[in-house]
């Protein structure tokens, strides 16, 4: 039997959500970023990124919207958004947990993601994608995103992030 999906994604507005976001993002980065970034990368980006200090400080200080995505009520998957001060949204975190992938919860996210843009007066939004993330670029071409530039940063503790950097204006 093919069990209903019931998704359901709103912003994350308590504490204690937050913190189930956290423990979710430690899950997540550690099962998709093996084998793109060593364990040593991922450590110091889930602690300066996603951990519950980091992203408390993002929501507060920098206009970080989060929000949960939940099947039948089961967190599953979280996304980051932060409106900029010209015309772009940008679209900081699109996580969804493995089993979670190719039911056509992505979209919803990222429908989500354009509809959240466009109350926010936007007219684009973009994102850093690592450049061998090849599936999460697959899916932002297929959403109608575009490689418009590259970017490589250096996020201290001797990493450095290799990006694309995608946009779909609408
Ligand atoms: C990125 C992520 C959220 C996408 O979720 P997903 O469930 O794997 O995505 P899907 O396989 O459902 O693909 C989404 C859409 O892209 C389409 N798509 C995916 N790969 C495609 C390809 N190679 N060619 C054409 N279309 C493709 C799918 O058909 C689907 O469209 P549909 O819903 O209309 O059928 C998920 O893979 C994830 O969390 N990955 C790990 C974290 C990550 O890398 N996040 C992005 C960091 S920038």
């Amino acid at each position: 039997m093919v069990k209903k999906m019931s998704i359901e994604i709103t912003k994350v507005k308590y504490f204690l959500e937050l913190r189930e976001v956290a423990e979710l993002a430690e899950k997540i980065w550690h099962e998709c970023f093996i084998g793109i970034l060593s364990h040593g990368q991922i450590d110091y980006m889930v602690e300066k990124f996603q951990s519950l200090e980091a992203m408390t400080k993002q929501i507060e200080e920098q206009d970080y919207t989060y929000f949960a995505v939940r099947d039948d009520g089961e967190l599953c998957g979280y996304i980051g958004v932060k409106p900029e001060s010209d015309n772009r949204f940008f679209l900081s975190k699109l996580y969804l947990r493995q089993d979670k992938r190719g039911r056509g919860i992505a979209s919803l996210m990222l429908k989500k993601v354009f509809e959240e843009a466009r109350l926010s007066g936007k007219n684009s939004v973009y994102l850093t994608v690592n450049k061998h993330n090849d599936h999460a670029v697959d899916v932002y071409k297929a959403t109608g995103f575009e490689i418009v530039d590259t970017a490589v940063t250096d996020i201290g503790g001797g990493y450095v992030m290799d990006d694309f950097i995608m946009e779909y204006t609408f």
